[in-house]
Parts: structure tokens; C-alpha cells; sequence
């Protein structure tokens, strides 16, 4: 790890309704606060779905958490006849933090292509949300092109022909291991994020490439999250299936107390 803040991203998916939103961040903020965590040195963020939003952020107001909100996607347009599309405006009124954007479930079962992508990293700037923005070779791609190209195509095309660049956050994550319960390893994860930030520095700057966070996601526990933050050039994790329960999340959240292990 570097000076950059750990970031731990709880990415829901379609899981959990308004009512079971409550009660699992309600257990997460208790079991976090019972470990004393300290927020200054691993941010923690929940996506939870769009119908969620509004009650997570209530409790999270209410009861002074210091958990963040993320959303799950958002629309390339701000308004208007876009039809079952939610704008950044709604979500920076609900205090929406970051919002994930380009996840490989989104670019396989809605055909989202990297200028799609691009647009909605620009909506996302011009609301002041922070875009994660999600990036990840197949098995297929990671036979044929090897473990940096697509990843590292992904990231600038989303980069590219932005007037200027707001602060965001790239998430690698290998297809081939999200919800697979199949891990990159703790150098490969390392590599790739390596490349990424190379790439980043390459073309928009050495400072931004030093201040971005660069994520690990794909199967990632309790258990094996220290592995990959013990490298420099894992920034964080986004998590998925392990998210979905409070202590397993928590324990992600915790990783540093594994890292002197
Ligand atoms: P997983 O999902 O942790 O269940 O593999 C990760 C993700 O898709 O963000």
C-alpha cells in the first residue's frame, strides 16, 4: 500500500430490497464499529441497487455511519425521455459518492461498448461522483491477447477526450473470476494494476497516475484479500458475492490487521 487511502467497495448487484439494505449495513457499520475501524485508512462504500438508495442513505445520515454511498450505474444523459435511465443529478442528491460504471456484467448483458462507458464517466464528472470504472479481460481474451491489453485499452478509452479529468477510480477485474470463486493471483492482480497505472501515466500525467486508486475484484474474501493489498499497486478491492454478508465484509474491510501476519 501506498499514501493512497484503501478503498473497500461492497457491489451488491441485483441483491437485497430496501428492507434487507437497512439491516445489512446497520450490521456492518455495528461490526465495523466494534473492531474500531478507522475510516481515514480504509474507505468503506456499499452499491447498493437504485430502489435501496434513498433508505441507505437515510440510516446512513441518521445515524452519522461513516460508510458511503455508491451507485451501481448511471446515465450517459442528464435528464429527459430516457426511459427507466437515472441521471447523476438524482444520485448526487441522494449523497451518492461513487458510482461503478462499465462492470462486465453491464458490457455482456446490456452490450455497454467502451464509448458508452466514456460518456458515462463524463456524466458521472459533471456531477462530482466519483466514476469506478470497471475494467477486465475474458478468458477467452486472456488466452489470446494476455493479461494487460484489454484492461489497459478499457481504461483509456474511458480516459480519453475528457476536458479534464475529475478524480476517478479503475477497478481490474478479471472476468474470468467474478462469482467464479476462481482468484487472480496476488502478482497477477499486481501486474495487471501495474500496467494500468503505467498506462494512466503515460498519458494524462505521472500526478494523476500516482493519486488514482487502482482496485482488485473478482472473488475476493476475507481470506485472501490481504494477499492482494500487500502489494503497492493494489489500491483496494471491489467485492461482490462476499459483500453480501456483514462480517465477511467487515473482515474485508479489516485487511490491514492481516497484513502484518
Ligand atoms: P465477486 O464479484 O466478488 O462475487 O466475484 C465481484 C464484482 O463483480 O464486482
Amino acid at each position: 500500500m501506498t499514501e493512497r487511502v484503501a478503498l473497500i467497495a461492497g457491489n451488491w448487484k441485483m441483491n437485497l430490497d430496501h428492507q434487507q439494505a437497512i439491516a445489512l449495513v446497520q450490521k456492518l457499520a455495528w461490526s465495523l464499529k466494534d473492531a474500531a475501524h478507522d475510516y481515514s485508512t480504509a474507505e468503506v462504500v456499499v452499491f447498493p441497487p437504485f430502489t435501496d438508495l434513498r433508505s441507505v442513505q437515510t440510516l446512513i445520515e441518521a445515524d452519522k455511519f461513516e460508510i458511503k454511498l455508491g451507485a451501481q450505474d448511471l446515465s450517459k444523459f442528464d435528464s429527459g425521455a430516457y426511459t427507466g435511465e437515472i441521471s447523476g443529478d438524482f444520485l448526487k442528491k441522494l449523497n451518492v459518492k461513487q458510482v461503478l460504471i462499465g462492470h462486465s456484467e453491464r458490457r455482456t448483458y446490456h452490450n455497454e461498448s467502451d464509448e458508452l462507458v466514456q460518456a458515462k464517466t463524463a456524466a458521472a464528472f459533471r456531477h462530482g461522483i466519483v466514476p469506478v470504472i470497471c475494467v477486465g479481460e475474458t478468458l477467452e481474451e486472456l488466452e489470446t491477447q494476455g493479461a494487460s491489453a484489454v484492461p489497459v485499452r478499457q481504461t483509456l478509452a474511458a480516459l480519453a477526450g475528457h476536458e479534464k479529468l475529475g478524480e476517478f477510480v479503475i477497478a481490474y477485474e478479471p472476468v474470468w473470476a467474478i462469482g467464479t470463486g476462481k482468484v487472480a493471483t496476488a502478482e497477477e492482480a499486481a501486474m495487471v494494476c501495474g500496467k494500468i497505472r503505467e498506462a494512466i501515466a503515460k498519458e494524462h500525467g505521472d500526478a494523476i497516475a500516482q493519486s488514482t486508486r487502482i482496485l482488485y475484484g473478482g472473488s475476493v474474501k476475507a481470506a485472501n484479500v490481504a494477499g492482494f493489498l500487500r502489494s503497492p499497486e493494489v489500491d483496494g478491492v471491489l467485492v461482490g458475492g462476499a459483500s453480501l454478508d456483514a462480517e465477511e465484509f467487515s473482515g474485508i474491510a479489516r485487511f490491514q490487521k492481516h497484513l502484518a501476519i
